[in-house]
């Protein structure tokens, strides 16, 4: 068979992974708005506000400056490295070394490159599910299997040790770890996250933990999972990022952290990948993480006043089963109750139906469930203006109620 035909042409690597759910949805809910319909999008996971100001003025400036102009260590800006191992001390009271620190192309980037440090090929990675979209499909193209490990609305969307215990195998290499959830909202507590981080240390298993929500939690406290069971020192890669906390996601500014082989691994791999990462948005970072945090906190309360309001909206259709997401900026309802039954004429049998006929229908833009690996749930983002919010809540209680 030729290498150009038809089956041969894209790697089979790269042909089985699927295009991200929630990106597409925004993509679609964007193009209908502008070809003039009054699309309200629940979908993308990004906060409405602009970048703050102070951040703005700290990209102009790098901007105007020529040393910025020129190439600068793969592994990022050592004053940013230093910014954030000062904020690390300052949020979650771990010392590290700005040398054990890689600046990353986003979070995204951040993931790609922990799994690719540490999975094998035929390695198993415990995912609880639901699970943002983009891990599985990494996991798997790093030549790992994810595991995936479910907790209902039942559970609050939390696994338990008893659960990961029987998902364990001896090909288990490591447990990925997202608290504030994506896309759930759950928050683990301290005391979980302690006796989760007890068990992976006793099976000897990689934590991977994506702390990207780390400020966006409403009355539950984040933990770290570093902070309470610091002998996971050497086996764990912590995740982060300033698009979430700042409302930076264009800037593509992400950071991992974790012992010394694992960052020199991965900083030789982005060293052949991208080199540095902007050094404008690097400029605009150490800003954002090293200035008054004053604004994290006015977005949080408006993230929070929405979070209420979607909740109790939610509620009010019947069928919905709506938990009261704890941190980030999602909300996950259960829509099981719905499938089956004719909507305005139509009739959906799965969550992937029941966007598509709520997008069609009511001009609302939410992500189903099979995108998170969980049939039967919707999420939506409540990070978009409360004007917004309010009017796509009320078409969605017409539409179904
Ligand atoms: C859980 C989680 N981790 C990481 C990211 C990556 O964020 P970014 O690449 O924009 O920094 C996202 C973005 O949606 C996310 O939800």
């Amino acid at each position: 068979m030729s290498h150009t035909t038809p089956a041969r042409r894209v790697s089979a690597r790269l042909a089985a992974i699927q295009e991200s759910a929630t990106l597409a949805v925004d993509a679609k809910a964007k193009a209908l708005k502008a070809a003039g319909r009054p699309v309200i999008g629940f979908g993308a996971g990004e906060p409405d506000f602009p970048t703050p100001d102070f951040v703005v003025e700290a990209a102009v400036e790098a901007a105007r400056d020529p040393k910025n102009h020129k190439y600068t260590p793969a592994k990022g800006l050592p004053e940013l490295r230093q910014a954030i191992a000062e904020k690390t001390k300052r949020d979650s009271g771990i010392d590290v070394d700005p040398n054990n620190i890689l600046v990353t192309n986003g979070g995204k980037q951040a993931v790609f490159q922990a799994f690719a440090a540490i999975v094998d090929e035929g390695d198993d990675v415990l995912l609880p599910a639901p699970y943002w979209t983009t891990y599985p499909e990494v996991i798997r193209l790093c030549g790992g299997q994810p595991i995936e490990v479910f907790a209902g609305a039942d559970q609050e969307y939390k696994v338990n040790v008893e659960q990961l215990d029987a998902a364990l195998t001896p090909a288990t290499k490591a447990l990925l770890l997202c608290s504030p959830s994506n896309p759930t909202g759950a928050v683990y507590s301290p005391e979980e996250i302690r006796e989760i981080g007890q068990w992976a240390l006793a099976h000897g298993l990689w934590v991977i933990t994506d702390e990207i929500y780390e400020h966006l939690t409403y009355g539950a406290p984040m933990s770290y999972i570093l902070a309470e069971v610091p002998e996971l020192t050497d086996q764990t890669i912590v995740l982060n990022g300033v698009a979430k906390t700042y409302a930076m996601t264009g800037w593509r500014v992400g950071w991992m952290y974790g012992p010394t082989d694992v960052i020199k691994a991965a900083t030789n791999m982005q060293s052949h990948a991208t080199s540095n990462v902007a050094n404008v948005t690097q400029r605009a970072a150490i800003a954002a993480l090293s200035g008054s945090q004053e604004i994290v906190a006015h977005m949080r309360e408006a993230f929070d006043r929405r979070r209420k309001k979607i909740v109790e909206m939610l509620r009010e259709i019947p069928g919905l089963l709506v938990p009261e997401p704890q941190g980030a900026f999602y909300v996950y309802p259960n829509v099981e109750a719905l499938l089956g039954k004719e909507i305005n004429g139509q009739v959906a049998h799965t969550s992937g139906e029941l966007a598509a006929l709520i997008l069609d229908q009511a001009e609302v833009a939410v992500v189903p469930g099979e995108a998170f690996g969980s049939p039967g749930y919707i999420r939506l983002s409540y990070a978009l203006s409360d004007k917004d919010l309010v009017e796509g809540i009320t078409r969605l209680q017409k539409l179904l109620s």
